[in-house]
């Protein structure tokens, strides 16, 4: 097959793009696949019109990207792409609004108070959640621009750092637990979740340097957690994938609370494919190495 793979782009999360977009190419010119690797630029769509390529590999993490404007364009050129359309993509790079759709399907969230820069006023602001406070722009990635504030003048200033990223902005309680996450993979109706893989990061969080230098965290398949958590865990990645209207793939982050319920973070449409990323662990569980995992994307886009 002719296959154009995106990668790099204009988001804060340009360089783990490149990282991906680089496996990518490699698996799919090992598959015997003819392979056109384009550092994308949303100018530059012309480029692909005239490719004429059987599919595209959409290997982008964050804006231009996993937020459903590539997959638009895409769908009006009417090219097929691997992974989610437009909505669920669009959805779930919105923290915010798929808290909404993960409470409605009765998956337990973190309490959070979300803040807008043309309303938010530093001098009226009262925080509503209890310290620690996570602070997240609301559609970053790789933990880009997130402060964990354990008082007022680090949240005012995590605050500051995150409306830089972002024109909505997230504030969390910190759920104090063991962070897994669930590959979710299969056409609609027919998603699986894959073994649960819980992050151990060597950093106090699992921020950007742990997850992607070399040996900054490790991947334990299965995850420690009980067999009630197991399930529920599984259980709600697959209906958040479903909820949000996911397509093909996805991974879902959690975090294992002392007490309670499993809490959902978010679910990620482009999930990380680096070297240290966590999509391809889970996938080698069901025995699927890497260059057959993004085969069988590819070969799941276009049933
Ligand atoms: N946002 C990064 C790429 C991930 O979820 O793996
Ligand atoms: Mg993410």
């Amino acid at each position: 097959m002719k296959i154009a793979v995106l990668y790099g782009g204009v988001s804060a999360e340009r360089e783990v793009s490149l990282s991906s977009g680089k496996g990518i190419m490699t698996a799919l010119k090992n598959k015997g696949h003819e392979v056109i690797g384009i550092d994308f630029n949303p100018n530059e769509l012309e480029e692909i019109i005239q490719l004429d390529v059987d599919i595209v590999y959409i290997g982008l993490h964050g804006r231009y990207g996993e937020d459903g404007k590539v997959q638009a364009l895409l769908d009006m050129l009417k090219i097929p792409y691997v992974g989610s359309g437009v909505q669920g993509s669009a959805l779930a790079i919105d923290k915010a609004k798929s808290k909404l759709f993960f409470n409605r399907a009765g998956t337990r969230i973190a309490k959070e108070q979300v803040l807008f820069k043309h309303s938010f006023k530093e001098e009226d602001f009262i925080c509503d959640v209890d310290y620690p406070v996570v602070v997240k722009p609301n559609q970053e990635g790789s933990t880009i621009g997130i402060t964990i504030a354990e008082d007022e003048e680090t949240l005012k200033n995590g605050i500051k750092e995150a409306f830089q990223l972002d024109e909505t902005i997230l504030l969390e309680e910190f759920i104090k637990g063991i962070e897994v996450t669930v590959a979710v993979l299969g056409n609609k109706g027919d998603e699986k979740a894959l073994p649960v893989v819980e992050i151990v990061s060597k950093n106090k969080h699992y921020d950007y340097e742990a997850k992607y230098a070399a040996g900054m965290s490790e991947h334990i398949i299965p995850a420690r957690i009980s067999a009630e958590q197991t399930e529920y865990v599984q259980k709600h990645a697959v209906l958040a994938h479903q909820v949000l209207g996911c397509d093909i793939y996805s991974r879902v982050d959690f975090i294992i609370p002392e007490q309670g319920d499993p809490v959902i973070l978010e679910v990620n449409t482009l999930p990380g494919m680096t070297p240290t990323s966590l999509y391809p662990d889970a996938a080698k569980e069901i025995g699927l190495d890497y260059d057959e995992m993004i085969e069988k994307l590819i070969t799941l886009s276009l049933e």
